[in-house]
This record gives structure tokens, sequence and C-alpha cells, in this order.
């Protein structure tokens, strides 16, 4: 589909997260020269960032299969004891959301992991015995929007820590124009930085609004995406000047109008918002802590004088 292909397949033609690329193609290229497989990775960040796709083209980079596969999908250990033993060596397994892992089923990566090897109960009672099966050895990479999420055990064992950090606008510029183009969409400079500064230093937002202001453009002007065109469109999606959508928004007013501007804590704030939680600590959080519209403190999240300035408003104290 058009997702997939819009996703770049070498680390060379992935955009921005420099730190992130340059270390990681000198250990990919470390265990290429030994004949070995990566070191188990360890991916966190804000969603949208481009973790899967990294993933994807670490493996490319390997020349080695990609399985995927997510936290919450693996519901017993037997699951995994299937995905485990079904790779071949150097492969690289792919778990999304790895802090949703159950307990159990986290046991037995423990071993897969540091020993390449699984130990397995068969039978029950007093008749129940252990054997150890060895498996291919293989690359984990994981995938987590926080990774103080992870227990110690398993964050220890990963040899590589990589933090995604939200794009500049410089690097989503050149991302949607590479989009862009992909898709056949005629942008100029000026529109793509109109998309990029509100596209919350997010890859996977900016495509998607790339894909929304073209609609405007097609209907509306002449299918050119022009800095005037995007800003019309992006206003009538309710996208703000700093890429705040009506959710953000109304969080910043919740926290004010009903909590006095904070603090308040997150599940009070998700529940009076109606969003989920994990929703509101995942995605909306993050980004309104990067703009410093909010802050946290030991009590509960707070508007910043930043964050009352934005929609108009003054903090009093
Ligand atoms: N598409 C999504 N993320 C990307 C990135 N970092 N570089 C290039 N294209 C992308």
């Amino acid at each position: 589909n058009w997702q997939y292909s819009l996703r770049p397949k070498k680390l060379q033609e992935y955009i921005g997260q420099d730190k992130v690329k340059d270390n990681l193609s000198i250990f990919i290229q470390a265990a290429l020269n030994r004949n070995e497989a990566l070191d188990h990775v360890l991916l966190y960040g804000p969603p949208g960032l481009g973790k899967t796709t990294l993933a994807n083209i670490i493996a490319n980079e390997m020349g080695v299969n990609f399985r995927v596969t997510s936290g919450p999908a693996i519901e017993r250990s037997g699951d995994l004891a299937a995905l485990l033993t079904n790779l071949t060596e150097k492969d690289v397994l792919f778990i999304d959301e790895i802090h949703r892992l159950s307990h159990s089923v986290e046991e037995v990566l423990y071993s897969a992991m540091e020993d390449f090897a699984l130990d397995i109960i068969i039978g029950k009672g007093p008749s129940a015995r252990s054997i150890r099966l060895d498996i291919a050895p293989f690359t984990l990479i994981g995938a987590t929007t926080k990774a103080g999420a992870l227990a110690s055990p398993l964050r220890d064992r990963f040899g590589v820590i990589s933090r995604l950090e939200y794009y500049t606008p410089e690097s989503l510029v050149f991302i949607i124009k590479r989009s862009a183009e992909i898709l056949n969409i005629p942008i100029e400079d000026r529109g793509a930085l109109e998309i990029a500064r509100r596209s919350r230093g997010t890859p996977r937002v900016a495509n998607r609004l790339l894909k929304r202001v073209r609609d405007f453009a097609q209907i509306k002007g002449d299918g050119i995406i022009t800095d005037e065109i995007a800003d019309t469109a992006l206003a009538m999606l309710e996208i703000d000047k700093m890429g705040l959508d009506h959710i953000d928004r109304n969080i910043l007013l919740t926290m004010i109008n009903k909590f006095g501007g904070g603090p308040v804590g997150l599940e009070t704030l998700a529940a009076a918002v109606s969003e989920e939680t994990d929703t509101i600590g995942d995605v909306y959080e993050p980004y309104l802590l990067q703009l410093g519209f909010i802050n946290r403190t030991p009590r509960g999240r707070v508007v910043t004088k930043l964050g009352y300035e934005h929609l108009g408003l003054t903090k009093t104290e």
C-alpha cells in the first residue's frame, strides 16, 4: 500500500535522527564484518517517529528476514516460542509496544535474548519436566513509547538503546518533499515548510497532512501545494500554527477552566476530556511538553505561561 511505499528501505534514505542513524550504521557494519547477528536494539520515543521503519531498515541492511509482532499480540509464552523457533539465523524479530508483554511471556524472552535458548515445561504435576531448546541467534528489536515502563531485566538485555526525537521542521520538509515526489504531488518549498511546521515533529502526521492538503489543492486551487493553499487547508482542518489540533486545545482549555491551570493528574485529565489515558500520555502530553505549553510537577501537570499565551489568555497567579 502507499504507506509502505513511502517508507525508506535503506539507512541512507532515512531522513533525520542523525545520531541514532550514525550509531546504528556502525553497529550494522561491524556485525556484518563479524558475520554475526546484530545485538538486540530497543527503540523508544513518541509514536509516528519511524520506529517500525527503522527496524525494517535494519533487517534490510543486515540482509535478513523481518518478522513483526507486538506486545499485546503475544498472549501466551507458546505464541512467543512458535515465533522464535521459526526464525533463521540473524533474523530480526520486531516487537512493537514491547512494554505491553505479559510477565510470563517476558520470562521466556530473557533466556531467548541472552542464551538463544527456550526453557519449555513439558507435562503437568509431578511428572512435569523442563527441557532446553536452542534457537537460532537472532536480533530482537523492541519498540516502546516509554522506556521507563520496561522492567529493568528486559531493558538490560538490549545492547543498543536508541531514543528517537521529534524531527526538526527542516527534516520534515525533506520527508514531505520526498513523499510528494513518490505520490506525484506538485508542491512548492514554502508549501512544504508550512505543512512541516504544523506536523508536530512527526513524519506520520506530515505524510497524513500532505495528503489532506493535496485534496484542497486539487479542489480549491490548481493542484499545486503553495504556502497559501497549505495555510487555508490546515485552518479548515483546525490545525493551528503550532500544529495543535482540537484535542490539544481542549486539553489546555480543560486544564485551565476546570482545574485552574493545574496541577492535575493524567487520569483525571483524560476522564475530563474523554480520551484514553495512554493516548494523552503517549501522544498529546509529550508534544505539549516539548512546546513548553505544559509542565510536569510532582502533583500533576500544569499549564505554563506560554500555554496560556498560545490560547490568547494570560496566566494570573
Ligand atoms: N518516512 C517516514 N519517516 C521517514 C524518515 N525518517 N525518512 C524518510 N522518510 C520517512
